[in-house]
């Protein structure tokens, strides 16, 4: 067996880890929303961890069914810590019957596909006669076995990879995107599935675009298609997206959603985030500016619908996980910092570590899979934890405390710094996950970084102690310049001190001020001169980006500070 499917655990332990002891409800899911939280019937919050997983290519058979079983596929979702799949289809599964009457062997021949229908007679035997509708419900309901909830989504029109301003397929009135034979196709798919229980949403459409998009046509069909949805499957969440390939949603900060369902708290937007949007400033810009404005961008164009009171669901954001494109890694940490900052719904793009058939060929890799070409494990275990630190509930209801602390967050890991755990009297920091983070007391935009039971532990704050040295707990002096951390570059990230030239700050744009770093040993938190705090687009600053972020969650105690 792989690696990966030895790590496969128990459904139900990973419910209690990841959804807190919910696992007796987790069979039937229905969630509504409380101002910008997603709850579950008891009030308490489901955070959405999500994983995109296609079947709106040309086929419309889920992708890898012709690589592994679809159960093994499911397990590995749920091991790797995914509490839901973000499932996508084209309408035309939904509107043409002689579409959705194909079966998947008929589909896959078709396309000339012969090695993938092979291949899921091989580990899907029993999905080879399934009509194309049939394959999706199986699919669907394989996650449900292992108490993974679905959102669907309606990804395009026709068949195929998506998406270019003149596919057709772009926006209401497009060649292939007739609005009433839309609006049928999300009543079809909703009373097909309305019955099923892990499928807990319905994307109304995914990515709206081109020449003809603009917000009044966006409101006129968007509100019907969602009526339709509500009215097949009352139960379900509605998930709008947006206009530009779903970056804009600014266009609701002037103009209401009308839905008949309004008090029902059924609605929900989602939203997507790419380095590729913004590529040649992440490849040429300081990273620091960049991250700042697109930061401040991402709350413009979507973020601010949060204060209004909805939930946003980040549905698609990713990277090349080989880490070999310097957009990609510089953008990651700024988007799971944001994600962190705000505690937001998120589907990752995406699970396929290939594809049977994308834009004309067979067998396409894809490098931000989180399985490999194989689908049999993970493509990079060094960086999935920096997916997986995003998967946990930080704040909302029925995450315990009512105390709001601060967690110092390093994004590149997506791990948390903490007291040392080897003495319980230790001094030093170091690198822990994020569920063993301790709670800090700070207060932005300037001030001392105190332990939240600093005066049981008697060691109120955290020092700078010289360029390469431990940042350091202890009593001495607490407010001084040492002890004073800013926020200090326009990401917002690099928290600094003030330091005098003899203690190691100066440096070129360090400008004397020393910043919390990750020490050689990749686990250590030291102070070093602030790196790349502006101008120089050559640096990578990611490595000193630690995100203060806000958690109201009840701090665990770390099993080696019990002992
Ligand atoms: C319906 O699907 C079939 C099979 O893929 C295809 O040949 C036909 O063109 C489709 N009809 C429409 C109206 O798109
Ligand atoms: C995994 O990601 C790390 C960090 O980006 C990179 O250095 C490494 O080469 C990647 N490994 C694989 C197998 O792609
Ligand atoms: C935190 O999560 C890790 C897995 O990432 C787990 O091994 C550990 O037991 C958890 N710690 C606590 C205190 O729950």
């Amino acid at each position: 067996m792989s690696p990966a499917s030895r790590r496969i655990a128990h459904p139900c332990l990973l419910l209690v880890l990841f959804l807190a002891g919910y696992c007796e409800r987790a069979a039937a899911v229905t969630l509504s929303t409380s101002s910008r939280w997603i709850v579950d019937q008891a009030g308490h919050r489901v955070k959405l961890a999500c994983v995109n997983w296609p079947s709106h290519l040309e086929p419309v058979v889920t992708e890898g069914l012709g690589r592994q079983p679809v159960g093994a596929i499911a397990g590995m979702v749920v091991s790797l810590g995914f509490n839901c799949v973000r499932l996508t289809y084209p309408i035309a599964l939904a509107t043409n019957a002689s579409l959705s009457s194909l079966t998947v062997r008929q589909s896959l021949m078709a396309h000339g596909l012969a090695e993938t229908a092979g291949g899921v007679e091989v580990n899907n035997p029993g999905f080879l006669d399934l009509t194309l509708i049939e394959s999706l419900k199986a699919v669907v309901n394989a996650l449900g076995e292992k108490d993974v909830m679905v959102i669907l989504d309606n990804h395009v029109s026709s068949p195929g990879w998506c998406c270019g301003n003149d596919d057709g397929n772009g926006f209401f009135g497009d060649r292939d995107f007739e609005p009433d034979v839309w609006v049928d196709g999300l009543a079809n798919m909703a009373t097909t599935f309305a019955d099923v229980p892990n499928v807990v949403g319905m994307s109304l459409r995914n990515e709206l675009r081109g020449p003809r998009q603009n917000p009044d046509d966006w409101y006129t069909y968007m509100q019907r298609g969602a009526e339709a949805v509500h009215a097949a499957n009352p139960r379900a969440l509605v998930i709008m997206g947006g206009l530009s390939y779903d970056y804009d949603l600014s266009f609701l900060a002037a103009r209401q959603v009308g839905v008949s369902f309004a008090a029902k708290g059924k609605l929900v937007f989602e939203v997507h985030w790419y380095s590729f949007s913004d590529a040649r400033a992440w490849e040429t810009e300081n990273a620091n500016e960049v991250c700042g404005r697109a930061a401040r961008d991402f709350a413009r164009r979507g973020g601010f619908l949060i204060a209004r009171g909805f939930p946003l669901f980040l549905s698609e954001f990713g990277a090349d996980l080989r880490g070999r494109d310097l957009k990609d890694n510089r953008f990651f940490p700024c988007a799971a910092a944001v994600a962190a900052e705000h505690d937001l719904d998120w589907a990752y793009w995406a699970l396929q570590g290939s594809y049977a058939l994308r834009q004309g060929v067979t067998g396409m890799d894809e490098v931000y899979g989180v399985l490999d070409w194989s689908w049999s494990k993970p493509r990079n275990e060094t960086v999935l934890p920096r997916i997986q630190a995003l998967q946990r509930p930080i704040q909302g209801p029925g995450y315990g405390e009512a105390l709001p602390y601060t967690m110092l967050f390093h994004p590149l890991t997506g791990l948390c710094a903490a007291r040392c755990a080897a003495a319980a009297a230790a001094t030093t920091l170091e690198l822990v996950p994020c569920n063993e983070t301790d709670a800090w007391a700070y207060a932005p935009p300037s001030s001392t970084l105190v332990l939240r039971d600093a005066t049981a532990v008697g060691l109120p704050c955290l020092r700078a102690e010289g360029r390469g040295q431990p940042a350091r707990l202890g009593v001495k002096a607490c407010g001084d310049a040492l002890s004073t951390w800013r926020l200090a570059s326009d990401s917002g990230m690099h928290v600094a001190v003030d330091a005098a030239p003899g203690l190691g700050g100066g440096g070129d744009d360090a400008g004397g001020m020393l910043c919390l770093d990750v020490g050689a040993d990749g686990r250590s938190i030291v102070t070093n001169p602030c790196a790349c705090l502006r101008g120089d687009g050559t640096c990578d600053p990611e490595r000193q980006w630690f995100k203060l972020v806000t958690s109201t969650r009840r701090v665990a105690h770390r099993p080696a500070a019990l002992a």
